[in-house]
């Protein structure tokens, strides 16, 4: 059977499936073991022992564990390990990203562990090098690690803050109850959660953070869809109050580094609503655990340190399983480990086809309707029913606007028109264009795009000929104008990095940015926007 971790890339917690995670921290207990037993015989099952697999660490932020850990990591499997020193490199005469790494590629590199600021870099970069690696018929394929990407995820923090809760469940999978304090918004750390909890049957999140610092709703969105309880406190000082306290209390730093002039003014009285104090001590039901993945704030550390000596301790050996986690993800992205995984269905991710615009049979009324190009029935052309169904009519003539300018409307005939519905008060947006050009496949694509929901009617002859229905696509890619409206996103324009908008269908019928996973409407896609 081949091993399914081999070459694998990790730039979210989603692209190792709940079942590869379990098997993960099976190892991970095993090697962990081993360490505390010196049984080296054991520790020699996951060690790599070659000096030629390169190992590159490119930490573009600042970092202390993860760049730390992964070193010692690379160091306990004898293998060649390299960093890049950005501030020497040249990133500083314009080099961009995918030409920086293809070209460390080639220089027998097999894994690459990278911190940016810029979101979804290392899943671009896993893109980019695979085509290079092929085009020079490199003898492996680059894998990626994502170490850290803005405000994106943290997935290697997320296997060893799951491996630690693991560990205080005894091992066991089925519910956990946590509480996430602090900085919800800049952090990583917990929105690397929103999926990474799913590891758990049963799910209850308590959220714990003022406004200014609030979870992102589109991950709060995908806690439910997940099917987690949430809940959320504005303090720790309105948490305490509740009756039903998480024995499981997982603590952020304020990111003071991501934080806008207006958040940062706020900063003391913010820090104030997430900070531990003496008096709640009484509230925490027997047996809490603390968590954090540090660094904390040597002035102003939410987790105070008078508490270092307690029993509350679990963030210390937390960050000490980075370590071992760290070992056995190398272990499997090198092939050292896994041949024994068993993948199951589950594992897969499945690319969902479906029809995007489908034809319906004209009913007798539309047989016979007739549109209007101002007082006169269109002979021949398109109309563009349904638009916005439910919007504003200032909204609906935006968007009619943008609909327009896509599908290169823009200089035919025709005409625009927001009309109300007698049956239900809603408006709607209708499209005429008389004697359009035919629309072909893909302007069909981009119709059900930006339209999704509407109906096209093919008129002949001042009849409805062909009615069809659009809806959205599950993922978009290949047009020229599109974009993430994220500007911390490596697809993002403003980076410079040419990198192709790239959307996936979200559940609740968002388009997520296939690099940074950021919601957005099917309005907001558009460069134009
Ligand atoms: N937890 C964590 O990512 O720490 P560093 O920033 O020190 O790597």
């Amino acid at each position: 059977m081949s091993n399914v971790f081999k070459t694998r890339s990790l730039n979210v917690i989603e692209d190792f499936s709940i079942n590869e995670r379990r098997y993960f921290f099976k190892k991970v207990n095993e090697l962990k073991n081993a360490i505390i037993e010196n049984d080296v015989a054991k520790m020699d099952e996951f060690r790599i022992n070659d000096p030629d697999f390169g190992i590159y660490e490119v930490f573009l932020e600042d970092s202390t564990r993860t760049k730390e850990s992964f070193r010692n990591a690379a160091n306990f499997h004898h293998t060649k390990v390299s960093e890049l020193l950005s501030s020497s490199s040249s990133f500083n005469k314009g080099e961009s990203y995918a030409d920086t790494f293809n070209m460390l590629a080639g220089y027998q590199n097999s894994v690459f562990i990278v911190r940016s600021k810029v979101e979804g870099v290392t899943k671009w970069l896993s893109e980019e090098t695979e085509e290079y690696a092929e085009r020079n018929a490199l003898p492996y394929r680059p894998a990626f690690i994502n170490a850290g990407d803005g405000k994106h995820e943290h997935p290697t923090q997320e296997l060893l803050d799951e491996f630690t809760f693991l560990e205080d469940n005894n091992m066991s999978f089925d519910s956990i109850h946590v509480a996430l304090v602090g900085d919800l918004y800049h952090g990583r750390t917990v929105h690397s959660k929103a999926d990474g909890l799913k590891l758990f049957d049963k799910v209850k999140v308590d959220l714990i953070a003022p406004e200014e610092l609030a979870m992102p709703d589109s991950y709060v969105k995908k806690m439910k869809e997940n099917g987690f309880e949430v809940r959320m406190f504005g303090s720790i000082e309105e948490y305490v109050k509740d009756n039903d306290i998480a024995k499981m209390w997982y603590f952020t730093r304020p990111q003071l580094e991501r934080m806008g002039e207006k958040v940062l003014a706020k900063q003391a009285t913010l820090r104030e609503t997430i900070t531990f104090r003496k008096e709640f001590l009484e509230a925490l039901p027997e047996g809490t655990k603390f968590y954090h993945p540090l660094p904390r704030h040597k002035d102003h550390p939410t987790i105070p340190t008078w508490l270092d000596k307690t029993s509350l301790n679990g963030w210390e050996r937390q960050a000490i399983n980075g370590l071992y986690c760290r070992i056995v993800l190398i272990s499997l992205i090198s092939g050292k480990v896994g041949d024994d995984y068993i993948p199951v269905e589950a594992d897969k991710k499945l690319e969902v086809e479906e029809e995007y615009i489908i034809e319906v049979e004209p009913s007798n009324t539309d047989k016979h309707r007739t549109y209007s190009e101002g007082i006169r029935p269109i002979e021949n052309g398109i109309v563009i029913d349904h638009i916005c169904k439910g919007d504003s009519p200032s909204e609906i003539r935006n968007h009619m606007r943008l609909i327009s300018s896509v599908l290169a409307f823009d200089e035919g005939k025709g005409g625009e028109w927001v009309s109300k519905s007698q049956r239900d008060g809603l408006y709607k947006g209708i499209i005429f264009r008389p004697e359009a050009r035919e629309l072909g496949r893909k302007d069909l694509k981009r119709l059900a795009v930006v339209a999704p929901n509407a109906t096209l009617n093919i008129v002949k002859n001042g009849k409805v000929e062909k009615k069809y229905r659009t809806h959205m696509p599950p993922r978009i890619y290949n047009f020229d104008d599109l974009s993430c409206q994220n500007d911390a996103c490596i697809s993002h324009p403003s980076n410079g990095e040419g990198v192709p908008a790239k959307f996936y269908r979200t559940p609740d019928g968002h388009y997520a940015c296939a690099y940074c996973g950021k919601f957005h409407s099917f309005k907001e896609i558009w460069k134009k926007y």
